[in-house]
């Protein structure tokens, strides 16, 4: 993680106030902090900070999903952007759906031109985040990654280094993120609302978290209209993926008080653009 960070992170329990770096941290040679731990203000909890990534959820409970399970092995978060990723897409859609079209789509709904905090959120391997940092150029402002799953976040932090990129990477749960109200410029999250357990939670805090101004870009998966298709999300649904209808996923985002600005569908993949509902 990077100073920067420390303008925005909270502890997840008491999102009110920014965590504290306490001395004694080690450094890499471009800023990065490896090595050190966060404080709560508010609580006096104490966060470590290791291999560059800080860890605000301690261990973790035994897995209440197949996929969550599946989520905390180091090989899928080794394989996820070496394999599956690249193709999800395309697979999902039944036409060409490469990076070339995914990213631009994410990065024109999030405007990370406006700077300001931009979160990836459940991230895995970091692919919007970085597409996020890229696409900011030279405005003000940090990306942070988000996920439950430490190898993940690893996976994501050598990503971002290989690219030169200076994105923070942070273990937190989406249904509570590490971040004040009304501070956020720009969440992201691309096809993890299928995964997390209480997606209602996740929305709200979605809502919590976004700055007056600020844009949500969510890329996330519908139910399937034909047969085959379904008989897979069923299976998958065993696993602990949901796959809502396109009106259930609207009206999650209704009840969460965020506002569809544009969605476009590609038979189950779902771009939504959501800002807060008074924006
Ligand atoms: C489908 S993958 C995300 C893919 C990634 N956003 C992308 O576009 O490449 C789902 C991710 O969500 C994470 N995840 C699932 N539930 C979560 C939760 N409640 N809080 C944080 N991360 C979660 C998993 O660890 C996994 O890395």
């Amino acid at each position: 993680m990077y100073a920067e960070a420390l303008d925005y992170l909270t502890c997840p329990h008491h999102p009110v106030a920014p965590l504290t770096l306490e001395a004694g941290e080690q450094r890499a040679e471009d800023g990065e902090i490896v090595t050190g731990a966060l404080r709560c203000p508010v609580c006096a909890a104490r966060y470590p900070v290791a291999e560059g990534i800080a860890d605000l959820l301690g261990p973790i409970r035994f897995p209440e999903t197949l996929t969550q399970a599946l989520n905390l092995l180091p090989l899928t978060a080794w394989g996820y952007e070496r394999t599956w990723r690249p193709n999800a897409l395309t697979a999902l859609t039944g036409e060409p759906f490469g990076y070339q079209r995914e990213l631009p789509l994410i990065t024109g709904m999030a405007a990370p031109e406006r700077g300001g905090l931009m979160v990836d959120v459940a991230c895995s391997n970091g692919l919007y985040a970085r597409a996020l940092d890229h696409a900011r150029g030279n405005a003000p402002g940090h990306v942070v990654g988000i996920d439950y799953a430490m190898p993940m976040l690893q996976q994501a932090r050598a990503f971002a280094r290989a690219e030169g990129l200076r994105i923070s990477y942070v273990r937190a749960r989406a249904e509570a993120l590490p971040f004040g109200a009304g501070t956020a410029s720009v969440l992201a999250m691309g096809g993890s609302l299928n995964e997390i357990g209480n997606s209602a939670r996740a929305l709200r805090e979605l809502r919590r978290v976004l700055a007056p101004a600020g844009r949500v870009a969510l890329m996330c998966l519908i139910r399937d209209d034909r047969a085959p298709g379904r008989a897979v999300q069923s299976f998958l649904g065993l696993a602990g993926v949901s796959f809502p209808t396109l009106d259930q996923l609207n009206r999650a985002f209704a009840a969460a008080g965020l506002r569809l600005r544009a969605q476009w569908r590609y038979r189950v993949v779902v771009f939504s653009l959501l800002t807060a509902d008074a924006a």
